[in-house]
């Protein structure tokens, strides 16, 4: 993406200028404050919100130019997105929401539990063995816990077959413990399967771990934008000041040059 802006109806310029290049099969974190503009960001790559000025491709192509609903879905297929809330459909079986995964490809009937082909609810049964969750099958989405949740909502992702993992905060609501079973979970796919993964975390450590490079968000612009290897733990905590306390740091290291 090349001088990339997003500026909303009501004025905010949540993403201002960004250049930025991410590449086939790399693990980027994106890192920033409350407001800093990530989940802007995760929209725009996704073609759920349309960018205001630049230019921005993703596989070939311009997510805000897919004008056609058919160009669009066929665009969001290839990316798989896991959320903070797993957007699983809460009255139906574990099973039928990973074959909903498949609806990118195939229609809905064909996709329905007591119709699906046997060859589909066999690659959904495979789906649950990746993530371990295929003794559950059969229960109630609701009858899961937050990080099995998210386990079923990655295997509906992989029925999508997808190229790309795009993640906005996906282990928010977890504890430490499942949250870091999940990326290890995600991690290890898009190893398997050479995919692209982005994902938008706020815990710095977990993004040392998992990430390869790290892009750092502050006010809609690229403050930070390095592989993991190179990254000091101050510019993390630079990265985390509020603007203001920012201000206030360089101002008292004017103050203490004497100048
Ligand atoms: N739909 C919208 N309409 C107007 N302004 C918005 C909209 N969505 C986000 N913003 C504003 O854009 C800026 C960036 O918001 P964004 O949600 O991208 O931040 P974020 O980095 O994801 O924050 P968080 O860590 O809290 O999720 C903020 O100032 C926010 O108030
Ligand atoms: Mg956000």
């Amino acid at each position: 993406m090349h001088e990339v802006s997003k500026v909303y109806p009501n004025g905010t310029e949540a993403l201002k200028a960004l250049d930025l290049t991410i590449y086939p099969g790399e693990h980027v974190v994106i890192l920033g404050h409350n407001g800093s503009g990530k989940s802007t960001l995760f929209r725009c790559l996704t073609g759920f919100e349309n960018i205001t000025s630049g230019f921005l491709e993703i596989d070939g192509k311009n997510p805000s130019q897919l004008k056609k609903r058919k160009e669009r879905s066929a665009f969001r297929r290839n990316i798989g997105l896991v959320f903070q809330h797993y957007h699983l459909t809460q009255n139906l079986s574990v099973l039928q929401n990973v074959l909903f995964g498949a609806l990118g490809r195939q229609s809905f009937r064909k996709v329905c539990a007591p119709i699906a082909s046997l060859a589909l609810r066999n690659e959904a049964m495979e789906a649950l063995e990746r993530v371990g969750m295929e003794s559950v099958a059969g229960n109630g989405a609701d009858e899961l816990s937050g990080g099995q949740k998210q386990r079923v909502a990655i295997a509906r992702m992989i029925m999508q077959r997808p190229r790309m993992i795009m993640a906005d905060e996906p282990i928010a609501s977890l504890d430490p413990k499942a949250g870091k079973e999940i990326m290890d979970l995600l991690v290890s796919i898009c190893k398997e399967n050479q995919l692209t993964f982005i994902s938008i975390l706020h815990q710095t450590d977990i993004a040392l771990q998992y990430g390869e490079r790290i892009i750092g968000l502050n006010q809609g612009e690229v403050q930070l934008d390095k592989p993991v290897p190179f990254i000091q733990r101050s510019e993390l905590h630079e990265l985390y000041m509020s603007s203001q306390e920012q201000k206030e740091e360089r101002l008292e290291g004017v103050v203490g040059y004497g100048i």
